[in-house]
């Protein structure tokens, strides 16, 4: 019972050390077939506050709804720590290409399970997924 509630993206939930969950589906394949995002395509450097502040603007209005800031699950996790626990790669993915996240990743299932609600195609833009990618890392 405490397993099934606390499960969803909590701290609770039972995973692999950070890193080895959260690898796109087709890393091993060694390219992006499905037009995934992979860790080459993204430069991380330190936190860019500019655009950390637009990707809060894109929380507040397309993922508030369903996503807390803390570590409880609304409709879909918490975001609290997020950035340690998943690639940065899998979480663009998450945002970017959810339907071929929920059909092909076991890290994507997995929450699905827990959650009971596909999370829907939000639709924003690289750019936009980027920023909220940035925003998380300061969460
Ligand atoms: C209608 C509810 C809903 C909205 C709106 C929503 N999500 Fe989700 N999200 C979910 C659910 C549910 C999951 C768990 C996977 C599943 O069941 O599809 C999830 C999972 C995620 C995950 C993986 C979380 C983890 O702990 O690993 C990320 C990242 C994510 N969403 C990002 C976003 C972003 C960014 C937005 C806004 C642009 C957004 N979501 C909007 C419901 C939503």
């Amino acid at each position: 019972m405490i397993l099934v509630l606390g499960a969803c993206g909590g701290p609770s939930e039972p995973s692999g050390p950070p890193g080895t969950s959260g690898t796109p589906p087709d890393a091993a394949a060694g390219g992006s077939a499905k037009g995934l995002v992979t860790a080459a395509d993204l430069n991380l450097g330190g936190i860019d506050q500019d655009m950390a502040e637009k990707g809060k603007t894109t929380y507040d209005v397309k993922c508030q709804a369903c996503h807390s800031l803390g570590e409880n699950r609304v409709v879909g996790p918490g975001w609290k720590g997020i950035t340690q626990r998943r690639e940065p790669a899998w979480i663009m993915n998450m945002i970017l290409n959810i339907d071929v996240m929920l059909t092909d990743d076991p890290e994507a299932q997995k929450l699905l399970e827990q959650c009971l609600v596909r999370m829907p195609n939000q639709n924003l833009s690289n750019d936009e997924a980027r920023q909220v990618l940035e925003y998380m890392r300061t969460l």
